[in-house]
């Protein structure tokens, strides 16, 4: 039971107008079963009661139960509007903008959940320019439909193209001076050269004696590097191939020509140096052309690369925005998963915000990795759903039935958006007459 008492100041421009005007009031409160009373001789206490002082002048107090007390705004609406935030859409109960900061979170993570056309990626590319156009974080994104480009270009942002067939060529080797987060930079990249190739290896793991090699040679092939305060060229596959080769272990041989298809062979694209600029802010990955061959090491490679660019921000003191559309890809592989997994719980420390965008609701809770990761992502929007999909969400976030009507059969760009604790409606109709809107639209015929 509550104590409340219910205010109201109207103003007219004559006596007569104001009489008349309170009439109407009386009336209108009296049709919903409701009394209101005209304060005599107490318009001045009225005033002050209503204006946001934290004054109650009017001592008249009624009771309400808390089901009536919250019909009143205020105490219904949760508003998600922190500062220095960007736009995430209106939102649906007050009409608020919805203004979400993610560096306020305990994490940054988050993940982009719908049914195709959605608009999954159009959300992504609307943080994307709000992102650019803020402030001056990287942002890096992995575009495997190639539907970024057109925006990314706009941008001036740089993308780079990777399958066997591309000029462009990112070195599997590469390593910074703060690629270890503190610790020997080697013994991180070792683990990483571990996991490629026993991707490139393929089906059986590695016995004991060939990760030692693995590990001997990788030492060996940075030592230069090392020793040249990371001024030198970083080494290559081809590099570790030929180190691979001069050991006098018959293991070795063999790993050297279980590798060689990927060092010198046709898809040696990650054996080259890197050619690409990878110090731009804007960075698109486009894996659309990586074949089946190549797309689980090209993934490895791709994510390894972005972490050596997020190490390298954290001791800029610069954050990092990753988006990664149709992310089951990477949880179809193995290794790729867990590089994921790894990379979502260390990210934060890094200073940088991965965001996962996915139509396979159903496939990522199935998965014990993805499900973690969803779990432990503070930032979550979610679209129209699938009805299977909802249930499952509804489970794992404690979604009432109500919240689960606004991803039922919405329009693309509505949804639910999670921030931390706060589970707000939105809903966001991005102009369509607009060049931005020609830039992220991926319906044939607009763009
Ligand atoms: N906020 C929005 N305002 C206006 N139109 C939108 C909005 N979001 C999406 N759309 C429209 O919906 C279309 C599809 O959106 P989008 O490309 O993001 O789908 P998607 O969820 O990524 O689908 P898929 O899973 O197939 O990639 C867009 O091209 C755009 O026309
Ligand atoms: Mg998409």
């Amino acid at each position: 039971m509550m104590f409340a008492v219910l205010t109201m100041v109207h103003i007219a421009d004559s006596k007569e107008q104001l009489d008349s005007d309170t009439e109407t009031l009386l009336t209108t409160a009296r049709k919903h079963l409701c009394q209101f009373s005209a304060l005599t001789f107490q318009q001045m206490d009225g005033l002050n009661t209503v204006l946001p002082y934290g004054l109650r002048k009017i001592a008249a107090l009624r009771t309400l139960t808390t089901e009536s007390t919250a019909v009143f705004i205020p105490f219904r609406a949760q508003e998600i509007s922190h500062s220095g935030g960007t736009y995430y859409g209106q939102n649906v109960i007050s009409k608020n903008m919805i203004i979400a900061n993610r560096k306020n979170l305990l994490n940054g993570n988050s993940f982009i959940l719908g049914v195709s056309g959605s608009g999954k990626s159009f959300t992504a590319k609307r943080e994307i320019v709000n992102q650019m156009l803020a402030g001056n974080d990287d942002i890096i994104l992995i575009d495997p439909e190639r539907e970024y480009s057109s925006l990314v270009k706009a941008m001036g942002g740089e993308i780079i193209h990777i399958s066997a067939t591309s000029p462009n060529h990112i070195n599997a080797m590469d390593m910074n001076r703060d690629y270890g987060d503190g610790a020997n930079p080697v013994i991180l990249k070792s683990e990483f050269v571990l996991s490629l190739c026993e991707q490139l290896i393929g089906g059986q793991n590695l016995g004991a004696k060939q990760k030692s090699l693995i590990d001997r040679c990788t030492a060996s092939v940075y030592l230069k590097y090392l020793q040249s305060n990371f001024k030198d060229k970083p080494p290559t596959l081809q590099d570790f191939h030929a180190e691979l080769l001069k050991q006098d272990e018959t293991e070795a041989k063999e790993i050297a020509l279980a590798i060689e298809l990927f060092t010198s062979g046709s898809l040696n694209t990650f054996a080259k140096p890197t050619n690409v600029d990878v110090n731009n802010r804007l960075i698109c990955y486009d894996i659309l052309d990586l074949g089946k061959q190549l797309l689980p090491i090209g993934m490895l490679v791709v994510l390894d690369s972005i972490l050596n660019r997020i190490t390298q921000n954290r001791a800029k003191g610069k954050n990092t925005f990753i988006f990664i559309d149709e992310i089951y890809l990477l949880f179809q592989h193995e290794y790729s998963a867990n590089f994921l997994f790894t990379l979502w719980k260390r990210v934060r420390k890094y200073g940088a915000f991965c965001t996962g965008i996915t139509q396979n609701v159903d496939d990522l809770l199935q998965s014990h990795t993805a499900r973690t990761m969803l779990a432990n992502s503070e930032f979550i929007v979610m679209l129209n759903q699938a009805s299977t999909d909802r249930v499952e969400l509804a489970k794992l976030l404690n979604i009432s039935d109500l919240q689960l009507s606004y991803i039922t059969n919405v329009d693309a760009g509505n949804g639910l958006i999670k921030v931390g604790s706060a589970l707000v409606p939105f809903a966001d109709q991005f102009p369509r007459h607009t060049q931005l809107y020609r830039l992220m639209t991926t319906k044939p015929g607009e763009s």
